[in-house]
């Protein structure tokens, strides 16, 4: 447990080679935070070996571009490029994984962190007794001023359910900006969620208490350029968080919203059906296959829309998805009616066997979708 962290080179000029530290930086539309972020982060690193990994998902302004630029002049800089994939937590979780020094931080690109903390957070893993830094804004000497007062009503509820119901003792889960050392974060990233924004969260949430962790303070400074890619669909993405890791990982958000969405298509369902018979006088088989064709259609945009956000298909995708998504809920359909009748068959009660075929049909549907129409390109 307690094995010291390899040393950094005497002689700085293999610095290059050998970095004692490697500063992760997520970025989604900061083509121009940076360079300035990584005149700061040289400055304050100066005299350490270190390496900045930026992790960018192919951002629409160009990100990628400006980080090869600057890495075709610094062999200390990396560009990590993703394609087809959105996600805060999934680009930490890659950038850390990448790395090759013992210790990582992760940092923000728009320079709301205090770079100036990341020697000061080395030293203390360093020092062996330390397993993560969090930088932190509510412990003494810290501070979110540039938050709006919605900001800081979410963040301080957030932070209450974090520590209330997954337990964790730290002032400041929701931060962004800590430091870890990677033979931790290897054991640990197998079970981390690549979905959300809260890695820190859920790294102190699924080490239960094992790592050796210490605080401290910085001041959340305003955003230099461009805008935070923040959104109310990150409430959704903390609720996840919390309720997988509450459950032991059994129970996941993807789930819960596709089911949830298969819901709401029970009720598209009756309402296309009712319209149907009542207003537009159709024979039942036709009524029905057209309330059936409408919550497929509503199923499939709703569940592109939030169930698989960071994977969402666009243009001409969606149409071969949705055709895609069809074929999938007949065979779905098929087998929610075949376990029906099947547990009817041995035991006739009505309601247990419709919710064994409703139940079949949602796992069918889940399992296949994922599989077919929001595959991981
Ligand atoms: N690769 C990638 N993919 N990066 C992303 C994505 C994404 O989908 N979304 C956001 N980022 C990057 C941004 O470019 C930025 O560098 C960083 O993640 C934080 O995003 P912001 O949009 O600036 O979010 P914020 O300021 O509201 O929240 C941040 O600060 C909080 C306080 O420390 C986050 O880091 C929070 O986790 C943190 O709690
Ligand atoms: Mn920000």
């Amino acid at each position: 447990m307690n094995e010291a962290i390899r040393p950094g080179p005497e002689d700085p000029s293999q610095s290059a080679g050998l970095p004692q530290l490697s500063v992760i930086v997520p970025t989604f539309n900061e083509r121009d935070n940076v360079t300035p972020l990584f005149r700061r982060l040289e400055a304050a690193l100066t005299g350490l070996a270190f390496e900045v990994i930026f992790v960018d998902d192919n951002s629409p302004d160009g990100t990628w571009e400006v980080v090869r630029n600057l890495a075709s002049g610094d062999c200390r800089v990396r560009c990590v490029r993703r394609i087809g994939r959105r996600g805060l937590s999934g680009a930490c979780i890659e950038g850390i994984l990448a790395c090759s020094a013992p210790c990582a931080a992760v940092i923000d690109a728009d320079l709301q962190h205090d770079e100036m903390q990341l020697p000061k957070m080395l030293a203390l893993l360093q020092g062996g007794e330390t397993d993560l830094v969090v930088g932190s804004r509510y412990v003494a000497g810290g501070s979110a001023d540039s938050f709006n007062r919605q900001r800081a009503g979410a963040s301080a509820l957030a932070t209450e359910v974090a520590k209330r119901v997954l337990r964790v003792g730290l002032a400041d889960p929701m931060s962004g900006f800590f430091m870890i050392r990677r033979d931790r974060f290897e054991r640990l990233a197998p079970q981390l969620s690549t979905q959300g924004f809260k890695i820190l969260l859920d790294i102190v949430a699924t080490a239960r208490g094992e790592l050796r962790t210490k605080e401290i303070p910085y001041t959340f400074a305003s955003r230099l350029h461009g805008v935070s890619k923040l959104d109310s669909m990150v409430a959704l993405d903390f609720l996840g968080l919390v309720l997988a890791k509450l459950t032991g990982d059994a129970v996941s958000l993807r789930f819960l919203l596709f089911a949830m969405v298969g819901s709401i298509g029970l009720l598209v369902h009756f309402a296309a059906l009712y319209l149907a018979l009542e207003a537009f006088d159709w024979p039942f088989p036709e009524a029905q296959g057209f309330g059936a064709l409408s919550a497929m259609t509503s199923n499939f945009l709703l569940n592109n829309f939030l169930t698989y956000r960071d994977q969402r298909l666009k243009g001409l995708a969606i149409l071969r998805g949705l055709l895609l998504f069809y074929l999938v809920c007949s065979v779905g359909l098929l087998a929610n009616v075949g376990v029906a009748k099947s547990v009817f068959d041995q035991e006739p009660i009505w309601w247990l066997a419709g919710a064994a075929g409703a139940l079949m049909g949602v796992v069918w549907n889940y399992a296949m979708s994922g599989l077919f129409v929001w595959r991981r390109r």
